[in-house]
């Protein structure tokens, strides 16, 4: 079988051990982004080297970003262009990530040059009007010339943008992000309405950074008053809960596991994954919390007795949406059924993640309903292992991986290179946690 292929069976003995699962994805992209537009240099700790979130800092290097040592180990120094990046000289490969694309066409629309920005397959399949629109409320010039209508390639003309008031069509932490990210080239303030609270890592940088910038008590309403200035600040990148949620249910699904993940992310715009299992009854205990911009601490998890079932609140959804595929893996061993709507973002994530998960657990012998905004798990059937595709999708290959180490006979994920995309080392962390 090809390396890109990865075969787990039932973990006899559980999950035990300590890791410290890689940089936050999401604020990775960011700092790589606001840093670059920093004046001055600034101390990276524990950046993600994944695939999404190099080909950020490479994209930040070819606007003049410079990264010591250039490789990207987790810890670097980059300084900064002071807002006056230069033009690439090439076009930007953003790869698999919609995040890196999106937030970059905030800043690239605001620039004084012409830009370029294209991404694989899956990448060039979702929909970047999205954040096309608001951008163009502000006078920027961009063309969607992928195959499909609406999606990468990006032609960029950019040029001085205005502000705008938008009041966000989805919950969408890239959208708010692409708008606030153009919001600081301009002369005045921009603003932003959330139909619900999502991360807000974007909102947490600009105070890290001072730049100018005010959020209404329920968190929905964000403004950001340029043209700003960037002065650059050291950062240390908690650990991905997105990350860490795969071992939370992993944990939580095989019994006699213990195992403790250090140093992980605990925004409470992104912890929800861990209020939704422990209303499973999942057994997670948090020590060791600290603040430094972000909360993080380390986590405990133990097998419970037993998990189950729960509603998932549309509240909830935009703060584990990328959690969900792992979640309904958790699902399927809970006793009752186990309800998760409102949550139609999933199918223009990597893969269509309703589908996609639906289709995996139903080939484990999961019982499943699939809505257009959801999905229905009735868990409590032991599940039997299976040959499953990954689709491309980073999520559901982990997610996946996870159902299999509480499986009969073997489970394999095929195409699973994409994992790199958000999590190197996920491999050497499996062998550890389950040996
Ligand atoms: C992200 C926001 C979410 C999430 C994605 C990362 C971000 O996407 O699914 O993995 O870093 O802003 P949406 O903004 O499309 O909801």
């Amino acid at each position: 079988m090809s390396s890109d292929t990865i075969t787990v069976s039932r973990a006899a003995h559980g999950l035990h051990g300590t890791i410290t699962v890689p940089g936050d994805k999401s604020i990775s992209h960011r700092v790589a982004i606001l840093g670059a537009l920093a004046q001055g240099s600034m101390n990276v700790r524990n950046y993600l080297c994944s695939e999404d979130c190099l080909n950020t800092l490479r994209a930040m290097q070819q606007l003049g970003a410079l990264v010591t040592p250039s490789d990207c180990p987790q810890n670097f120094t980059l300084t900064g262009t002071g807002m006056h990046p230069q033009a690439p000289a090439h076009d930007i490969d953003c790869g698999n990530s919609g995040t890196g694309m999106r937030l970059m066409a905030g800043v690239l629309a605001a620039l004084p040059f012409s830009s370029r920005m294209y991404g694989d397959p899956s990448l060039s399949s979702r929909p970047m009007k999205r954040i096309i629109d608001p951008l163009e409320r502000m006078g920027a010039r961009i063309t969607a010339c992928g195959t499909k209508p609406g999606c990468a390639p990006l032609q960029i003309n950019g040029c001085q943008l205005t502000p705008t008031h938008y009041e966000l069509p989805m919950a969408s932490a890239q959208v708010k992000s692409a708008v606030l990210l153009a919001g600081m080239f301009c002369e005045g303030t921009t603003s932003v309405h959330q139909p619900a609270v999502t991360r807000d890592h974007t909102e947490r940088l600009f105070r890290h950074f001072n730049i100018p910038c005010t959020i209404s008590d329920d968190g929905l309403d964000i403004s950001v008053t340029g043209p700003v200035n960037i002065t650059a600040a050291d950062i240390t990148i908690p650990g991905d809960i997105s990350s860490a949620a795969f071992w939370l249910v992993a944990a939580s699904i095989v019994p006699d596991s213990n195992i403790t993940l250090r140093q992980v992310g605990l925004n409470p715009t992104r912890d929800a994954v861990i209020t939704v299992l422990r209303r499973m009854g999942a057994d997670i205990t948090i020590t060791n919390e600290h603040t430094d911009g972000e909360p993080y601490g380390d986590i405990t998890v133990r097998s419970p007795r037993k998990l189950l079932a729960t509603e998932v609140y549309p509240h909830e959804i935009p703060n584990l949406i990328d959690e969900i595929p792992v979640l309904a893996v958790a699902a399927a061993f809970a006793e009752g059924t186990t309800s998760i709507r409102n949550a139609a973002e999933l199918r223009v994530k990597e893969s269509d993640r309703i589908t996609t998960t639906v289709t995996n657990l139903r080939a484990m012998g999961a019982e499943v309903e699939e809505f257009d905004d959801g999905l229905a798990v009735t868990g409590g059937k032991p599940l039997h292992g299976a040959t499953l595709e990954s689709y491309h999708d980073h999520r559901i290959a982990m997610g996946f991986l996870m159902a299999g180490l509480n499986a009969d006979g073997e489970t394999t994920l095929l195409n699973c290179a994409n994992i790199n995309t958000s999590y190197p080392g996920f491999r050497e962390h499996l062998q550890a946690l389950t040996h």
